[in-house]
């Protein structure tokens, strides 16, 4: 139940918003009047951030939050209760490729790495706000995913991305939110999988199709879904911008 003043403007939280998609995604959400956290894992790249945006008269709150880290997640957690009050959205954006290793060719050191972040992070994350998001009338969560995740596309192409970490570790966020979707189904809280599409940022050498503003417009829609939207869906971005469902 939102026990706050419904005048309130909507909180958001996005994790790993120092850049990328998670950067043009926070600006997106305070272009339409939200409050948000801005998460970054170090506090200086967050605040240069924070600042970038201010110098465009927008007004981001900063929060280190390193998503491998619980105590550092307790923290933002505990800032966003005191500050806020409650959570309407959380974006856990925050993902990494280690390398581009074929399953032949990937340690289990890297394996681990990418899932601490892309899988154990977003549960980690959702998990400490939970209890904020419930004091919210229409709370939304969007995971990022990407389509390398997608065991549908995959399976028998034998062309795909052979990326072993970081594609499972895609996968595997689809059944996180699969999961967290038929949880909090009944409570009204949408949880859904976005892929922003191919979008040019450093974690692909800038070799993206998309610009950071293109890629955001997904996942902030479906964080502004409106009650009755869907969830436990996942949905891409084509090259024209079109949306597409996601075969899991
Ligand atoms: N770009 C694409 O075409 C594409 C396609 C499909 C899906 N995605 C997904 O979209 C999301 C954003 O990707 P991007 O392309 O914007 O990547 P990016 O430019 O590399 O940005 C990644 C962000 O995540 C942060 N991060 C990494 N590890 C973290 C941790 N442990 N705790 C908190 N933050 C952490 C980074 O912080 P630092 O600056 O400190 O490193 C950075 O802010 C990812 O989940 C990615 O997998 C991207």
């Amino acid at each position: 139940m939102d026990t706050r003043n419904e005048q309130l403007q909507q909180v958001a939280l996005v994790t790993g918003a120092n850049k990328g998609i998670g950067l043009a995604v926070a600006e997106g959400l305070l272009r339409l009047g939200m409050t948000v956290f801005l998460g970054a894992r170090d506090i200086s790249r967050g605040t240069a951030a924070v600042a970038a945006l201010a110098a465009q008269g927008l007004d981001a709150r900063g929060v280190q939050l390193d998503v491998t880290d619980q105590a550092s997640i307790d923290a933002a957690a505990d800032l966003i209760a005191r500050d806020a009050g409650a959570l309407d959205i959380l974006v856990n954006n925050a993902g990494i490729v280690v390398s581009h290793a074929r399953p032949s060719e990937t340690s289990i050191e890297e394996l681990r790495r990418t899932y601490e972040t892309n899988v154990f992070g977003v549960v980690a994350v959702t998990n400490a706000v939970l209890p904020l998001l419930r004091r919210s009338s229409s709370a939304r969560i969007v995971n990022l995913t990407s389509d390398l995740g997608s065991l549908a596309l995959a399976a028998g192409d034998e062309d795909f991305p052979p990326l072993l970490s970081y594609n499972s570790s895609k996968t595997a966020l689809n059944a996180v939110t699969v999961a967290y979707a038929n949880e909090l189904r009944a409570e009204g809280i949408l949880v859904n999988a976005v892929s922003p599409g191919s979008v040019a940022t450093d974690q692909n050498g800038h070799a993206g199709l998309l610009t950071t503003e293109q890629g955001a417009r997904l996942p902030i829609r479906m964080a502004t879904l409106p009650a009755g939207g869907p969830t436990g869906s996942a949905v891409t971005a084509g090259e024209d911008l079109s949306e597409h469902p996601l075969a899991w």
